[in-house]
């Protein structure tokens, strides 16, 4: 995953290109580089590590060109470094790629056999000598055609060529590419958010197609090189201006701003009257639907998890979850009667994007939560719910999963009165809490100075486990999984349950657990095996939610108390501690918090 420029014009490009890669450092953030075009010759720049370390490479401020792309990478092939760093070029062409290239060995050994000398270790890099090596014979557009051919697995490309001053070529297979419009100017960008501040006039490249951006016209061709009209669409025009203000970091900001993002739900989905649930324009009868199957990865995927509990408590249908990454390639039967839900924050996730896909090409009934309401994944679904959260810039997950769980709530909530599986009146009791559901969230970000001391535990442990049963599992997995995104502490989210059954055994002196226990159904359950993990010398910090009735267990290390609400809604506010505890303890150990190591925003590889 990683991310593309490319600009077309008659003015000097190299700031605009670092700009916009300043916007993509989303998709990548271990190398970066540039590449223009000026007096027939191609000047590369690269650079290891962000884009404000190769905006202080010295060259940069004296690189012409009018024409030119760039690239921010997140490593697949090759270790982070600047001779990995895109653009790859040969004498003659320079690319910039998206995706992996599956048989790049075997096509190495056959250009390393036609004197192809190789610099780095990437995919990439065949796919600069290819389409020199075709150049050899062939016209520009036939030695694409025969070069993208050749190619096995997933790409976006931008390519410049040393003797085109006025040719940027873009090609696209599995990773989204977009073509933008300026005046006396074109672009290509890996989505329209990169393209954003320069237009809002947009052309989204399909599987297989390729296109020749020009500086006064672009022109599209689909696989076989067969010209084709593609529409232009145009975007709204605000640039949203997102920044951190007072915050130190945006994670701490979309943390806070966790009650916003929940009211926005709350007054799209509910009605005025707080009566009903508004879902419009759903194209199926309910009658058609039996079953749901949510698909997403790690945070959306944990938000899928989430949802299961709800819709089968709420609902009389069959409930499946997935990760997008195993339900693309398993051998299974779609069905008719089947929803199938696709979560994703940026709507951007090639795992997701491809379970969508196969689906959509086996004509099933596909429905998209996502926040980027321009992404491929809400584009290409047959229905959209939009969470609108608002921009999420933090690597780690934390307001676009308390909006993904509100409206997969909100949808088991209505598909359950639609089926008749909960009463009228149970459904508009639920609508009214939830309605206090802000403010429940609001109250409980207060607690911030108690998880700021028992974060400081954390700052040498080797490891720690999350516990929770029924609403409150898919929220410890959630917990885990901030942890160690973010403190780089192994930890591991568990059915409190299933200790018995191996975990215990990890269990020793003074080992951090975390036990998720509110005061549900499964409350007493959860506080027993607490007990079991106490008496083996953990070292438990119980999050439960206020009550006037004592916890009974002893040698409980710290104890947390949320807010008090409907059982449902308990897990929205649970989160939220868990969210603080990794933030914090990233936080004293000094890590990079919004930009952690090894990940990226968006995952666009498989
Ligand atoms: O954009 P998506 O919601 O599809 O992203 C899915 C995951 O990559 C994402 O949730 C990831 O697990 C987060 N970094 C977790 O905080």
């Amino acid at each position: 995953m990683c991310g593309i420029i490319g600009i077309n014009s008659n003015r000097p490009v190299s700031s605009a290109i670092i700009n916009s890669l300043k916007k993509l450092e989303y998709r990548g953030y271990d190398s970066a580089g540039i590449a223009t075009l000026s007096d027939g010759t191609i000047n590369e720049i690269k650079s290891e590590g962000r884009v404000d370390d190769l905006e202080k490479n010295s060259l940069i401020q004296t690189i012409q060109g009018s024409i030119g792309i760039g690239h921010v990478r997140w490593a697949t092939h090759g270790l982070p470094n600047s001779v990995n760093a895109h653009p790859h070029s040969s004498q003659s062409v320079s690319v910039v790629h998206n995706g992996i290239i599956e048989n790049s060995t075997l096509l190495k050994k056959f250009l390393v056999s036609k004197g192809h000398i190789f610099k780095s270790q990437t995919d990439t890099e065949v796919i600069v000598h290819l389409i020199t090596e075709n150049l050899k014979t062939l016209s520009i557009i036939d030695s694409i055609k025969k070069t993208l051919k050749a190619l096995h697995g997933s790409f976006a490309l931008g390519i410049l060529f040393k003797d085109q001053p006025d040719l940027i070529v873009g090609a696209r297979r599995g990773s989204p590419l977009a073509v933008g419009y300026g005046p006396n100017e074109n672009y290509l960008g890996s989505d329209s958010y990169a393209l954003k501040a320069m237009t809002n006039k947009i052309t989204y490249l399909n599987d297989g197609e390729f296109c020749f951006i020009k500086k006064s016209n672009v022109e599209f061709f689909n696989e076989d090189g067969k010209k084709i009209n593609k529409k232009v669409l145009e975007l709204s025009n605000e640039e949203e201006k997102y920044e951190k203000g007072d915050y130190k970091h945006f994670m701490a900001k979309e943390i806070e701003e966790q009650p916003t993002t929940l009211k926005n739900g709350i007054n799209e989905y509910l009605d005025t009257s707080n009566t009903d649930i508004n879902i419009y324009n759903f194209p199926w009868k309910i009658s058609e639907i039996s079953s749901i199957t949510l698909i997403g990865c790690g945070t959306a995927y944990h938000s899928c998890l989430m949802a299961k509990y709800w819709f089968e408590e709420l609902t009389s249908l069959d409930v499946n979850i997935d990760i997008a990454s195993e339900f693309r390639y398993r051998k299974k039967k779609l069905k008719n009667e089947t929803l199938y839900v696709f979560v994703s924050q940026s709507g951007e996730t090639a795992d997701t994007y491809a379970a969508l896909d196969l689906c959509n090409k086996n004509n099933m009934k596909t429905c998209a939560v996502v926040n980027v309401i321009e992404s491929s994944i809400a584009r290409e679904s047959k229905f959209v719910l939009p969470i609108h959260c608002g921009t999420e810039i933090g690597v780690a997950s934390t307001k676009a999963f308390l909006g993904q769980i509100l409206i997969l709530y909100i949808l088991a909530l209505k598909i359950g009165a639609l089926k008749g599986d909960i009463e009228q009146k149970t459904f508009k009791q639920k609508i009214k809490d939830l309605k206090q559901l802000p403010n429940l969230v609001e109250q409980t970000l207060s607690i911030d100075h108690k998880i700021q001391t028992i974060a400081n535990t954390f700052n040498d442990v080797k490891g720690s486990m999350f516990l929770g049963r029924g609403f409150s599992y898919p929220i410890a997995m959630e917990g885990a999984l901030k942890l160690k995104e973010l403190s780089y502490i192994h930890a591991e989210g568990y059915p409190a349950g299933e200790m018995k059954h191996g975990p215990l055994a990890l269990i020793e002196e003074g080992l951090p657990v975390v036990v998720l226990a509110p005061r549900d159904n499964y409350y007493k359950k959860t506080i027993s095996n607490m007990q079991e993990v106490i008496a083996r010398g953990a070292k438990v910090l119980l999050i439960t939610n206020k009550s006037k009735d004592e916890i009974v267990s002893e040698n409980i290390w710290e104890k947390i108390e949320v807010e008090t609400a409907n059982e449902d809604l308990l897990p929205f506010l649970l989160t939220i501690p868990l969210q603080k505890l990794a933030y914090y303890s990233a936080l004293n150990k000094g890590f990079d918090i919004d930009k952690p190591r090894n990940l990226a925003k968006s995952v666009t590889v498989e």
